[in-house]
């Protein structure tokens, strides 16, 4: 098996890890979030959504985050914007990368962002127009790409749908979301695929809700085919509010382990990493959900 010599990680911890936080976390904890994580090495973060507050009110303070990090060379940070409105608000915080964020399901298409697909994609067209003469790259997820906690099972032919929309509205980089953790290895395969026909591999990366257990398993299937992006989240925070039912991405304490092993390179401490997500987990009054990170915090307390 020809693996990948390096990999590169998108910790959406800030982001996907915290939106689904009930009570409030102060900017200054997110904050500090992202500066652990820099520190630690990671070179792409997600920092925040310029969402609707009334939507996902832990994104309120979008503009604060941003204006609060110290930006380190080398790091490029990106933040979620659904329409122009967003885009406009996120400019001004001067991001690296901005997503916009469809999905292969019209039903959580319409919970998450409140339009159907076809719609999704003509408010994304004057944010990615705007984005690239602004000279910001611009990433596409496409949620619930196996399976959708409304409609279940999703094809592989609405994932390739997407991405040819995406495609052509000159969405750059797409991300094949499993948003609530129900894929296993070969559906992923399947769904990566579609994505595959219309970017190249460079372009498509994996983003992998561990709800079921799985992420690992198929983070690797991905390896398998050539894929070296993935968005992973420090200590398995995340969650998103309109996918009822599903828990955090996979842990990047647990792919960095996993790829470390494997003699892949991603550039991360995992020790500093690990105290990154013990922090956040200390201040949210949990344990990480990551089973390298707490193998190995029981390890260095013994
Ligand atoms: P809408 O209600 O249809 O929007 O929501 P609207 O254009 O009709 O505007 C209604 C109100 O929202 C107005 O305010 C606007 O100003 C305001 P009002 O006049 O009522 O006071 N508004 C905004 N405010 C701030 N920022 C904005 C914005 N846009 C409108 N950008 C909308 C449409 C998209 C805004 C809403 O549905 C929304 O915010 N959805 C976000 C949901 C979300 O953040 N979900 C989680 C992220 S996606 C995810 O987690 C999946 C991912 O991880 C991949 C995976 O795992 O699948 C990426
Ligand atoms: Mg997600």
């Amino acid at each position: 098996m020809n693996y990948p010599s390096y990999v590169r990680l998108v910790d959406v911890g800030p982001r996907d890890g915290l939106q689904n936080e009930k009570t409030p976390v102060p900017a200054a904890i997110k904050v500090e979030l992202v500066q652990r994580l820099q520190a630690a090495g990671l070179t792409e973060i997600e920092v925040t959504s310029f969402v609707s507050p009334k939507w996902v009110p832990q994104m309120a303070d979008a503009a604060s985050v941003m204006a609060g990090i110290q930006r380190q060379p080398g790091v490029r940070y990106s933040v979620l914007t659904p329409n122009l409105q967003g885009y406009q608000a996120a400019v001004l915080t001067q991001p690296d990368e901005i997503v916009v964020f469809g999905a292969a399901s019209e039903a959580f298409s319409q919970k998450n962002i409140n339009c159907s697909i076809e719609e999704s994609i003509e408010r994304f067209r004057p944010v990615v127009q705007a984005a690239v003469a602004a000279g910001i790259a611009v990433r596409g997820a496409i949620s619930c790409a196996v399976g959708c906690p409304y409609e279940g099972d999703i094809a592989p032919e609405r994932v390739e749908m997407v991405a040819r929309l995406m495609s052509g509205i000159g969405v750059q980089h797409v991300g094949v979301a499993d948003t609530i953790g129900v894929g296993t290895p070969l559906k992923v395969q399947r769904a990566l695929d579609a994505a595959l026909k219309h970017y190249a591999l460079d372009q498509v990366s994996g983003h992998f809700h561990d709800t079921y257990g799985m992420a690992l398993a198929n983070t690797l299937a991905s390896l398998e085919l050539g894929i070296w992006n993935f968005d992973t989240s420090v200590a398995g925070l995340g969650g998103c509010p309109y996918a009822k039912g599903a828990t955090g991405n996979v842990a990047t304490e647990d792919v960095v382990y996993m790829l470390h092993g494997m003699g892949i390179e991603t550039g991360i401490d995992l020790d500093q990493l690990i105290d990154a997500g013990k922090f956040i987990s200390d201040f949210l009054g949990r344990k990480p959900h990551s089973r390298a990170a707490n193998a190995l915090l029981a390890k260095r307390a013994g």
